[in-house]
């Protein structure tokens, strides 16, 4: 049996990154952490104003280095300064829209980014590998709720191809290469934020999911929001998602290395979603009882590549995987908007506002960091 001490984590200063490097540290891993900050806010320094939260809630460091992987000898040079075990793969690209326009920054990016951790990691003799996989890859679903057996490939979208095709290789290098063991978890919508809300979602890329977008409105940065379709084949005719609080989805890593640490498996594929499925309105309805905010919408066409529903048959994470998922939809929006309103401009203008955690004010950055 293998066992795991330190971790590195790639993207490990964007939203999920930083939530489950919080759940890595809680559970007593240590964590390297490494990011480009293509869509996360640098600090003037090069550090990761996110990182920062995250020892603050814990108590614990997390050493942490600015890196491009597509620059292949700064990791050549970070691995070689630690014993890595094992490796949680964030980093990625991922707004749907932008990987239509630029497709092939979202190829070289992602998949010449992960050949290049691939190739440091086996270099290393470190074959342990979480990677950040999402709902995506089922593309239009043949039926629901979705189980890890749905075919994958037909993707409306660029993302999601490099996420489908990232997962191919996964699949062929784990069938060549005995030593490989590795978990692919597909993601649902993930959602919410940490408890303290101290950390949460700062993409510093344009708003485009449902509820940073919402948070937005509420809290008077936007006007209203569009609810992209009304005549979907759904409860009430806007689009179904299954939303999974953030901090579950990052215990369900810290399960998913725990299982790499007892068995060889090669290659599996988990779901990360609670297999409840949730309309847009019904979200927005949840949202405003939860925050006592109303939020005005107004229906407007679909977004292209969007399906009807997306809901997962989650069971085969909390049987194989023993993940317990503990968060509910108003936690979501509750955590959401603890995090929102504590840090309205996120991790950028640390002036203007001063998180609070159980009373004692943090001293913060007194400057605009930098990007902003
Ligand atoms: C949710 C629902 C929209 C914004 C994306 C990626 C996916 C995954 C998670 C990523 C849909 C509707 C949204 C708005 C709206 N993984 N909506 N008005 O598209 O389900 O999933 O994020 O990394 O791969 O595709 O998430 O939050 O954008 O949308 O009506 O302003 O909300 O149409 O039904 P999506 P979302």
């Amino acid at each position: 049996m293998a066992n795991f001490n330190t971790v590195f984590v790639t993207g490990g200063a964007g939203y999920i990154g930083s939530h489950c490097i919080v759940e890595l540290l809680e559970a007593g891993y240590s964590v390297i952490a490494i990011d480009n900050f293509a869509n996360s806010v640098n600090g003037e320094h090069g550090e990761a104003p996110s990182l920062k939260r995250v020892e603050q809630i814990t108590g614990k460091p997390v050493i942490f280095y600015q890196c491009d992987l597509l620059d292949k000898s700064k990791l050549e040079e970070i691995f070689s300064k630690h014993k890595i075990d094992c490796v949680i793969h964030f980093a990625s690209m991922k707004a749907v829209g932008e990987s239509m326009q630029v497709p092939l920054l979202y190829y070289k990016n992602n998949i010449v980014g992960t050949i290049n951790l691939l190739e440091v990691m086996k270099q290393n003799n470190c074959y342990q590998l979480v990677f950040s996989s999402s709902c995506t890859v089922y593309g239009n679903p043949e039926y629901l709720p979705i189980t890890e057996e749905h075919p994958t490939g037909d993707v409306t979208n660029v993302y999601g191809r490099t996420k489908y095709f990232i997962e191919e290789m996964l699949k062929d290098i784990s069938a060549a290469e005995k030593n490989w063991n590795i978990i692919s978890l597909r993601y649902f919508n993930p959602v919410g934020a940490h408890p303290s809300g101290l950390i949460g979602e700062d993409p510093t890329k344009a708003f485009t999911n449902l509820m940073p977008y919402m948070a937005q409105v509420a809290i008077g940065n936007k006007e209203s929001l569009t609810i992209f379709g009304g005549d979907y084949d759904t409860v009430d005719g806007t689009g179904v998602r299954d939303y999974i609080h953030v901090m579950d989805l990052a215990s369900g890593h810290v399960a998913a290395l725990d299982k790499l640490n007892k068995e060889h498996l090669r290659l599996k594929v988990y779901n990360l979603g609670l297999g409840t499925g949730l309309s847009v309105k019904e979200l927005v309805h949840e949202f405003e009882e939860v925050t006592g905010v109303h939020i005005p919408y107004a229906l407007g066409p679909r977004r292209v590549g969007d399906v009807d529903s997306l809901v997962c048959d989650g069971s085969l994470a909390v049987t194989e995987l023993q993940w317990q998922p503990k968060y509910d939809v108003k936690m979501m929006c509750r955590d959401f908007w603890r995090w929102q309103t504590m840090n309205p401009n996120g991790y950028r203008s640390e002036t203007a506002t001063a998180a609070k955690l159980n009373g004692t004010t943090l001293a913060v950055n007194g400057k605009q960091l930098n990007g902003h």
